[in-house]
């Protein structure tokens, strides 16, 4: 700046200065103004738009997924650059770099001129951090996780009341048996030969709540045997899960609620009409669900047989196949029978199905054990499961 600038420079403060704009009380009634009228702005939003309350704290969801407010994103991204023993970097250093370098920019850009293409370092210094921010912002809202879905409540009561039988299959049977009748458990590590009373029955019905039953079920009775199930407990299921599987048990074992038609159709295995073979998604995979799949699953240490699909059920287990097709000498048909052979004993260890289901699988091994409805249409059954026919009496 040479000596003609700055006398300019002099004469324009004089001259400004004359004005006579005082600090004290001008500037301040105009600041006082305008921070008045910003919260009577805020006041307004707050009473006539507000702030959706998220749902209340529940320290047993472990799908909620914390964020910080969206002015604080750029730090959060800023954090996932710097890793663990690094971490300081991100939460310290960097932050610390950019406020001194606000606070120190009158020492290091001297420059008296206002406009900022003669103000390069500042312009420079003030674009880099700024688009840093906006930068990790975008990033970080780019790479949240959609929220876990909400808390699954099926809609309706019958809807949960299905879903809660089959999570009841998935979980409850392998203890407390397909129908909650108990007795002694079998193919159950840690609990073999533990005789467990009925829990369908009118008495447990009649003295536990819901909401007994719930916590029974969320934290379980360690000190007996009974595993926690809840999320936050270290189980499987989620809050709206155990409300299902408490609905199911009350709506099918208590005398007093009254089964929705609709779900007493549903859980049903379908009648076969005669000579119909049946098919495993039709027939087979009920009867699984509600028999076998709360200890052919995986995770399970005393057995390999998965019984979640159709393929798993061809080609797992130890013994495989233990469903061969045509064959009604397979392992499962034996196993139902309550044989005692190489691959184990009965199937389900503790109580036989009934007849008329056992019927069931023969004709559907018998029969080819066909997957879907369309393959088992194209499919007939072997003489013995038809009826007799009348037979035509040779003409004389
Ligand atoms: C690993 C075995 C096991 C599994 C799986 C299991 N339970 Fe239990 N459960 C037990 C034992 C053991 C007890 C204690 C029995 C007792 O008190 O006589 C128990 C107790 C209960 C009770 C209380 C019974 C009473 O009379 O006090 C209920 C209700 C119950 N379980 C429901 C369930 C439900 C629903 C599931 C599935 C989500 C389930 N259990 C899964 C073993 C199990
Ligand atoms: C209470 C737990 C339990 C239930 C319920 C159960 N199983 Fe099993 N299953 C076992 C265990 C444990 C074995 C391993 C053999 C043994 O110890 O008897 C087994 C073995 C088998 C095997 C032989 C698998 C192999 O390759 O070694 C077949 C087949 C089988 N089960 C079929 C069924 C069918 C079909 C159902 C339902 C109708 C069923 N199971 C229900 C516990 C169970």
């Amino acid at each position: 700046m040479n000596e003609e600038q700055k006398k300019e420079l002099i004469e324009k403060y004089k001259a400004e200065k004359a004005k006579g704009v005082k600090f004290w009380p001008d500037i301040i009634y105009k600041d006082l103004l305008v921070s008045f009228a910003l919260f009577i702005l805020l006041v307004g939003l707050a009473i006539f738009v507000g702030v959706a309350n998220e749902p209340p704290a529940d320290p047993s969801d472990s799908s909620y997924i914390p964020r910080p407010e969206w002015y604080f994103l750029f730090l959060f991204e800023l954090l996932k650059y710097f890793p663990g023993q690094i971490e300081w970097i991100g939460t310290t250093v960097l932050p610390t770099i950019a406020v001194l370098a606000l606070l120190l920019l009158p020492f290091y850009d001297r420059s008296p001129f206002r406009h900022w293409r003669k103000r390069r370092l500042g312009v420079t210094i003030m674009s880099v951090v700024v688009v840093g921010m906006v930068a990790l912002t975008i990033m970080a809202v780019a790479t949240t996780p959609p929220a876990a879905e909400e808390e699954v409540v099926a809609a309706t009561l019958p809807e949960q009341i299905l879903l809660g039988e089959e999570l009841y299959g998935v979980h409850c049977v392998e203890c407390h048996g397909a129908e909650g009748e108990g007795g002694e458990i079998t193919g159950v590590e840690g609990l073999e030969g533990v005789v467990l009373d009925p829990i369908n029955a009118r008495d447990v019905m009649y003295t536990f709540t819901d909401e007994t039953l719930f916590n029974i079920i969320d934290y379980g009775q360690p000190d007996l045997g009974m595993p926690p199930f809840g999320l936050g407990y270290g189980g499987e299921l989620r809050r709206g899960d155990i409300i299902a599987v408490v609905n199911f048990m009350r709506y099918t074992w208590d005398d007093r609620a009254e089964l929705p038609q609709e779900v007493a159709q549903a859980s049903a295995v379908p009648a076969l009409a005669e000579g119909e073979v049946p098919s495993y998604e039709v027939h087979i995979q009920p009867m699984i669900k509600r028999y076998c799949v709360s200890c052919h699953r995986p995770g399970k240490k005393n057995n390999n047989y998965l019984m979640r699909d159709y393929n798993e059920i061809m080609t797992t287990g130890d013994h495989a196949p233990n469903v061969v097709a045509g064959d009604l000498g397979s392992n499962t048909i034996r196993m139902l029978h309550r044989e005692e052979i190489e691959a184990g004993g009965p199937m389900p260890p503790t109580k036989a199905l009934k007849p008329e289901l056992i019927l069931i699988w023969e004709k559907w091994i018998a029969g080819g054990a066909p997957n879907t409805a369309a393959e088992a249409a194209g499919l007939t059954l072997p003489a013995e499961f038809l009826p007799v026919e009348a037979t035509p009496t040779a003409a004389p």
